[in-house]
């Protein structure tokens, strides 16, 4: 049986996580949150002392890192060499180089085969950067969700997280290798003034329109 994936991209605090959780608890699919598997490298990178802007010794790194991409509770984990990161996947120091860490292509070469894998579980919506146009191209379920820049910041502040969402958004969208863009074929989802309801019912509406059976779309 071929599982079907639901793709999610945007840039950083558009709500993608709210959404994808969302989607998954209504739509019974496994939630996967790709931007935490390269948080956890740059962790583990930063923790060991490794700079992660010296592309060759990241590299080297990331060969000796076990990385445990799995589920619990319907919905994706992360370790590295056994060990859950927990809350420091969100810490000041992750965001402030985790864009660099994700613009290495050894780092996504390897977590999109990961990201692939999960596939093989069940149906999943997986959000993060380039779920549209690189890990999933062939899905017709692609929404690319953004709200303005202000009120972006405005919730990064009201999690209690130092972020410099423009900036992350400038180093994503300008990497060479899988930058942040709106894949062809994806819905566009402005969430600038709608909850985290609003935009649930939005998305839900945008696959039907593509498709998604509306069977499918009954609360479990
Ligand atoms: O989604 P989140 O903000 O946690 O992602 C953290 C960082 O991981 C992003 O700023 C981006 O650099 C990188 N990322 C990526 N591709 C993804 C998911 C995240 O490059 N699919």
């Amino acid at each position: 049986m071929t599982h079907r994936a639901i793709a999610i991209d945007g840039p950083a605090a558009s709500g993608k996580s709210t959404l994808a959780r969302k989607l998954a608890g209504r739509l019974g699919l496994i939630m996967v949150n790709t931007g935490e598997m390269y948080r956890a490298i740059t962790w583990e990178l930063l923790r060991c002392g490794v700079d992660p802007g010296d592309r060759a010794a990241v590299v080297e790194a990331l060969a000796g890192m076990d990385l445990g991409c799995g589920v619990r509770a319907g919905r994706s984990t992360v370790t590295v060499d056994g060990v859950d990161p927990g809350p420091e996947l969100r810490s000041d120091e992750v965001n402030a180089r985790v864009s660099e860490v994700a613009a290495t292509p050894e780092v996504r070469e390897r977590l999109v085969a990961l990201q692939r894998d999960y596939l093989k579980l069940g149906d999943v919506v997986m959000e993060g950067r380039d779920i549209g146009t690189v890990v999933f191209p062939d899905t017709p379920f692609k929404i690319y969700i953004d709200a303005s820049e202000r009120v972006r910041s405005a919730r990064r502040e009201a999690d209690g997280e130092s972020d410099s969402v423009g900036r992350r958004d400038q180093a994503d969208s300008s990497r060479r290798t899988a930058p942040l863009r709106v894949a062809t074929d994806a819905a566009f989802l402005d969430n600038s003034d709608l909850d985290a309801e609003e935009t649930l019912d939005a998305a839900l509406r945008l696959l039907a329109e593509k498709g998604w059976k509306s069977t499918d779309l009954m609360e479990r």
